[in-house]
Parts: C-alpha cells; sequence; structure tokens
C-alpha cells in the first residue's frame, strides 16, 4: 500500500534537506546515466518497440492541395497490390487532435485546409510496401483559393480571445502618453514560420489488447496524450495506455499526438495486430505543427533621459481557420521593461498553412526578438548604452499587475555578462570595427522566460536493500529527466546516486507534470522531493522522532547522537509514498519569471553578407539549478537554436499552392557545428522560495529567448544595417 504526500506552493520554501542532507549529489554537473544507453542503441525510441514481434506498417497519404474538398477517395488500386492489407479514410483520424488545447477532433466532412493534411493511411506487410501503395490511393480533389500569405491577411487579423495568455493586456493611455513623448520608435518586425525539427521523427505503435489499447510513442505530455487518444478515438481514457520511455527532441511538437498515432490505433484494430507508423521528415514538417509566422509593431515612447512612459507591442500571427491559437509573441513586453502606459495585443489572421502551435518558448522566442531590438533601437535614439537603457528601466515590481517578482537578476545578470564578455571595449559606433573583409559587431539582449508549474505526482519506493525507485509518467525528451529526478531522490534521501532507479514515460505510472513549457524538471521534481518527504516522515514516525530531527545521509539514518543503516529501518516491507505536488498561492500573488542576458560577437563578410557568430555568452539566473550539466546543455540548444532563428530558420510557403517547399533538413536550415563558434554559459547563484519546493525555475526556453535579437544586434554594430525581417540572411544584410 502506498502512501501519499501532498505538497501545494501556498508559502515562500525556507531551508530544506536539498540544502542540509550534505548528499553532494544536487546541482551537481552529472552525466546522465541514460546517455551510454542512448549512444550504444540500448535505449527504445518509439519506432524501435515490438522489434520482432509480427506488426504491420502503416505510412500516411497526404493532401497535396492547400484548400478545397476531397470528392472521391478510391483505395483499391492500393489494396491490390501484394502486401497491402487495408486503407484507414476513417475522417476521424484525419483530423486528430494535434494541439494540447484542442483535445477533440474535429469533424473534416472532407475539407482540406493546408497542404500536407492527412487524408488517409495505407497498412502493409511493410514499410516500403505501404509507401510505395500510398502512390496508388486515387484521391480526387476540388481546389479552392487558399489564403497562403500572412501579409496579405493580416490586416483581416481578429481577436482570437485569450488562449495561452489574454490577447490583450492594456494598462494606462498608451495612444496619450505615446504621442506626448519627448522620444519615439515605431518599428515593425516580421518572424517567419519554424519547425521544430526534433530529430526523432513523430512515431506511434498500436497495439490492441482485446479492447485496451498500448501506444508506443513519441511524445511530451503523456497524460494529456492518453486523453487525447481517447477522445479521438471514442474510447475511455482507462482504455489506452501509452509507453515513451525515450523521445528524442520535441521543442513543442510532441505536446500533442501527431496524425499517425490515431491512424495507427484504428489500423491496428482493423488487420488484428500491431501498427508501426513513422512519419516521414517531410511529413513531419508538412503534417505536423509549425510556430506561427508574426508580424509585430513595437512602439516606445520615452522622455529624453530614457525613461519609458508609453510602450506597445502589437502583434499579428497567422493559423488555420478554425483554430484560435495564437503566438503570444507579447508575453515578455508586458513585465520587462517599466512604463504607465502599455498594450500588448495578439491578433490571429487565417491562413491555409499547417497548425501553428507551441514551439521551444512560445511567444518568447520571436516576440524577445521584436521587443530586444526595439530595445536598442530606442538606446540608439537616445544615445544610451543599451545595457544603461534597460537598467533605467527595470521595474520595482510587475509593471502591469503590482505584483513582486518571486526572484528577478536581470541587472546582475547583465553586468556580469558584460564584465565577462569585455563589453566596454565593444565598438561603439556601427561599423567601426573591422578586420580584413569582416565587419566585426558585438550585440546584447535581455532573456526572460515566464515561469511555468504544473502538478505532478510520482511514486517513490525505498527498498528494504537501502535503494530507492521513482517512478511517474513524466517524460525526458533528452533534458535529462531521468538524472535529474535520481539526484533528488538521491539527496533527499541521502543514497548515492547509483542507489536510486527511476522509470519514466508510461501512463501506467503516477501522472506526472510531463515536459513542456520548461516546467518539467522543477515540476515533477517538487513531486520527488514531495515523496521523499513522505518516506522521512514515515522513518521519522517509526523512530517516534519529529522529521526535522531525522537527517539522511550516506544510506544511514542520522538522529541525534545515533546513527543506523536505512535498511534497519524500513525493515522486511518498502515504503512507498506518492508525491502530489500543486503549484498554490506562490504562483497567483508572485510573478515568476527566469531571467538572463546574452552577448554576441560576430563577423560579418563584406564582399558576402554571411554573417559568422563568433562567441555568444548567455548569462542566466533561473533560480536552483538541479544539475550544473545537463542545465548548461539545455542552454547551448537554446543558444544554436536562437542563432538558427537569427540567421536562417525559416519555413518558406509557395504561395501558389500551399506547400511548405523546404520541407526537410537540407533545405530548413539549422545551425551545424560549423555555424558555432564559442559558447558560454555561466549561471547565477539563486533560490527562488516562491516558485517550488526545490527553488528552481525552468531554464530551458530561457536560454532561446532573446539570442536572435543579442545576434541582430551584434550585426547591426557590424554593419549598421537593421534588419528588420528574420531571419537575416545574407542578402538582407547585403
Ligand atoms: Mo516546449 S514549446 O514544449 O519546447
Amino acid at each position: 500500500m502506498s502512501l501519499s504526500h501532498d505538497y501545494k506552493m501556498d508559502k515562500p520554501v525556507g531551508e530544506t534537506r536539498l540544502d542540509r542532507n550534505g548528499q553532494n549529489v544536487i546541482g551537481r554537473a552529472l552525466t546522465r546515466f541514460e546517455g551510454p544507453l542512448k549512444v550504444s542503441g540500448t535505449a527504445k525510441y518509439a519506432y524501435e518497440q515490438l522489434i520482432g514481434k509480427m506488426v504491420a506498417y502503416g505510412y500516411l497519404v497526404t493532401a497535396p492541395i492547400g484548400a478545397g474538398r476531397i470528392k472521391r477517395i478510391d483505395p483499391l488500386p492500393a489494396l491490390s497490390l501484394k502486401g497491402v492489407l487495408h486503407v484507414v479514410t476513417d475522417e476521424r483520424a484525419a483530423r486528430g487532435a494535434a494541439d494540447p488545447s484542442d483535445s477533440k477532433p474535429a469533424a473534416i466532412k472532407g475539407e482540406v485546409s493546408y497542404h500536407g493534411q492527412p487524408v488517409c493511411m495505407v497498412v502493409a506487410e511493410s514499410f516500403e510496401v505501404a509507401r510505395d501503395a500510398a502512390r496508388l490511393v486515387e484521391v480526387e480533389y476540388e481546389v479552392e483559393a487558399g489564403r497562403y500569405d500572412l501579409a496579405t491577411v493580416a490586416d483581416e487579423a481578429y481577436d482570437p480571445g485569450e488562449q495561452q495568455m489574454p490577447s490583450t493586456v492594456e494598462k494606462g493611455d498608451f495612444d496619450k502618453a505615446f504621442a506626448a513623448a519627448e522620444v519615439q520608435l515605431d518599428a515593425t518586425y516580421t518572424t517567419p514560420s519554424q519547425n521544430s525539427s526534433a530529430m526523432e521523427p513523430h512515431a506511434s505503435i498500436a497495439d490492441w489488447n482485446g479492447d485496451e489499447l498500448t501506444v508506443y510513442g513519441s511524445y511530451q505530455l503523456v497524460s494529456t496524450n492518453v486523453g487525447q487518444l481517447a477522445a479521438a478515438l471514442g474510447i475511455s481514457k482507462s482504455k489506452v495506455r501509452i509507453v515513451s520511455p525515450y523521445v528524442g527532441g520535441g521543442f513543442g511538437s510532441k505536446l500533442g499526438i501527431a496524425p499517425e498515432a490515431v491512424f495507427a490505433a484504428l489500423a491496428a484494430r482493423e488487420v488484428g495486430r500491431p501498427v508501426k507508423a513513422v512519419l516521414t521528415r517531410q511529413q513531419v514538417y508538412q503534417t505536423t505543427v509549425r510556430r506561427a509566422d508574426t508580424i509585430q509593431r513595437l512602439r516606445i515612447g520615452a522622455t529624453r533621459d530614457g525613461r519609458i512612459t508609453a510602450i506597445a507591442h502589437e502583434t499579428v500571427s497567422g493559423n488555420l481557420p478554425e483554430q484560435n491559437v495564437f503566438e503570444p509573441a507579447g508575453i515578455s513586453t508586458v513585465f520587462l521593461y517599466a512604463g504607465d502606459n502599455r498594450r500588448v495585443t495578439h491578433r490571429k489572421a487565417d491562413v491555409n498553412i499547417l497548425l501553428a502551435a507551441s514551439m521551444r518558448a512560445p511567444g518568447e522566442a520571436v516576440g524577445m526578438l521584436a521587443l530586444e531590438n526595439a530595445i536598442d533601437e530606442m538606446a540608439e535614439k537616445l544615445g544610451l548604452d543599451p545595457i544603461e537603457f534597460r537598467k533605467r528601466n527595470e521595474p520595482a515590481e510587475d509593471p502591469q499587475d503590482g505584483l513582486p517578482f518571486s526572484s528577478r537578476r536581470l541587472v546582475e545578470c547583465m553586468d556580469k555578462g558584460a564584465e565577462l564578455f569585455g563589453w566596454a571595449d565593444r565598438p561603439k559606433a556601427p561599423m567601426s570595427r573591422r578586420e580584413g573583409e569582416w565587419h566585426i559587431g558585438i550585440g546584447m539582449s535581455a532573456a526572460s522566460r515566464k515561469n511555468m508549474l504544473q502538478p505532478s505526482s510520482a511514486r517513490v519506493t525505498l527498498a528494504p536493500d537501502g535503494t530507492a525507485l521513482v517512478e511517474t509518467d513524466m517524460t525526458d525528451i533528452g533534458t535529462g529527466t531521468y538524472t535529474i529526478l535520481q539526484q533528488i531522490a538521491a539527496e533527499m534521501l541521502g543514497l548515492p546516486r547509483e542507489s536510486v532507479v527511476v522509470k519514466l514515460g508510461d501512463s501506467a505510472l503516477p501522472q506526472g507534470a510531463g515536459s513542456g513549457g520548461s516546467w518539467g524538471a522543477n515540476s515533477a521534481g517538487s513531486s520527488v522531493f514531495a515523496a521523499c518527504e513522505g518516506i522521512v516522515a514515515e522513518i521519522a514516525r517509526r523512530l517516534d522522532l519529529a522529521p526535522d530531527d531525522v537527517t539522511l545521509k550516506d544510506g544511514t539514518v542520522i538522529a541525534g547522537n545515533r546513527q543506523r543503516p536505512v535498511s534497519e529501518i524500513v525493515g522486511k516491507a518498502p515504503i512507498a509514498v506518492i508525491g502530489n505536488f500543486k503549484p498554490g498561492k506562490m504562483a497567483k500573488e508572485t510573478h515568476q519569471a527566469s531571467y538572463g542576458a546574452h552577448f554576441c560577437e560576430v563577423a560579418v563578410n563584406a564582399v558576402t553578407g554571411e554573417t559568422r557568430v563568433r562567441r555568444l555568452l548567455t548569462v542566466a539566473a533561473a533560480g536552483r539549478i538541479l544539475n550544473e550539466k545537463t542545465a548548461r546543455s539545455q542552454c547551448y540548444g537554446g543558444q544554436i537554436f536562437g542563432i538558427g532563428g537569427a540567421l536562417t530558420e525559416e519555413l518558406i510557403v509557395d504561395t501558389r499552392t500551399g506547400l511548405l517547399v523546404n520541407h526537410d533538413l537540407a533545405e530548413y536550415h539549422v545551425p551545424v557545428n560549423a555555424d558555432i563558434g564559442r559558447l558560454e554559459v555561466v549561471f547565477v547563484d539563486e533560490r527562488d522560495p516562491a516558485a517550488s519546493p526545490l527553488a528552481a525555475k525552468g531554464i530551458g526556453e530561457l536560454a532561446i529567448s532573446g539570442v536572435g535579437a543579442a545576434v541582430t544586434n551584434a550585426i547591426y554594430n557590424a554593419t549598421g544595417v537593421r534588419v528588420r525581417d528574420y531571419p537575416m540572411t545574407l542578402d538582407k544584410v547585403l
């Protein structure tokens, strides 16, 4: 029988066992224990499950038109090919839920609203036969005119209402204050659609046992995904199990189930054996989700001495006609800088382009490009150092709603970065440093990322042999969850890390936070913390002591001057406790965000316009760092992602047909090693007592937020060219 221990974040956390147990595991730069499993091919990713079992293979057929109707589907020519077992033409599957906010599949009635929309799935004895047969399915379409260019439909954008955040956030009288401002900036920035480009493509294997379905898949939010799958299939959640122990990256694209999951489930029921379905790279680009393209107008009014009096960030993003989700590009502008008169708006325009949903730091990743470029442009108008201008507008509390910041070390990050990077020696005027044919420039940006928390449960079992087992359906999408949860349990229970086993990614386990929004380690870790507190309480109870009188260290229990092996107190039956973490009042009564600063040096070729990022430094303050190595790796990923967003990443739509033209990694340019110069990451030591019992905040997405603006501010410093249309490809710099 399991005990349970609840932890609700209703008051600030003080010193905890993580601070005083002294096991010296938490925070350390420990290498992931599952790393060798991954690089040796031993870790099983979704598509590698059920190897050697009698399975069938599914291949998705997608619409080759951008808008219109399906008039007729004839699967017979495909079915006549040897080895073809079935063609799933069920409309429920054709739409499937792809976004967590949208758990009910829409009835499609044969409409096509984007190029790449799933139409049917061919099921065959092998992947190759299924793929071949997919060409033989005859689908007759009626093509209609589509809306493929955000710029041409932006003036029809409308208020989609509150989604991830309110669509409009206002205070004071922006128009009046802006008109009266001594110095004004009015600039419009555009950012393109992007794809998460996770290394592992979306894949699902559906396996029925009677009316019970097990899906091995590549997902970020297992318990949410169970609900989506059950809703799409019209069955009870209790009949669906998702197994997802290793995930090869998600970056938002696996927050929801992808189209192959529902198809695979329907197909497996039909053919009476498991069905494996994987999307091709092209289908990942055309059929899963994208980051929305945006048009962002920034207006800032300030006094001549650099106090912001008015700030407005008005944004438009595109999405499918039936979807209201917008890119929350103004999210940081709501609270990052002072100013009494403020307006942040999000409007959505209907386009016939793949579903737009969350991608790495939704909001900040592209919104801070505009904001942090505009802040630099304004600093220049004022004749102020960009850091000095930011400091003059550092708010004492949330400038929108007056809430206290739970912790905010933005100024410290900027100062530390400036010192480490040599900011004082930067070229002060644009185009004033040259090395041969290279213009050299230095730029910076602030970073912020809203801190999010999710309810999470985890079971921790302390065995009679003094080892512990951590179990939750939380995922590890390459972030290091396995190791971080191991570290938390080891520190809390006073065990060496090797004595803690972690099991993740199975919906049969207690419902964890899932991976998304940089809440994973903090939320899931807090539930492990709670479970361990419960175990300590049980040990203390057995010793007739208060929990605070008990210290666990090196596999022993220390109480007063007595020290005994923990196994002696556990006795014969394991102690199992389910820890339930819930965000509480603190999340409402404080404003929580992680902060940082990026510093970048670029070289821009005077002849070709090519930009090389020579150095990039990120200083980050995100509460307690749970594992210095995995946190650093997350930051490297964010930095590289940010460089990609600044210089190369862009989904290009053929505005005649709606086709996403560059739908693979050969044509969609993510940075490769040769594109990346020296990366440095420095953490500012911090505890956030309001954020969680771990005193940690999210870090993964902080590191991408603002990076691109540091790069383009550096390009401006190098060349005097201020391009406001991302990405900054060489044609725009020349
Ligand atoms: Mo997050 S949008 O799941 O990278």
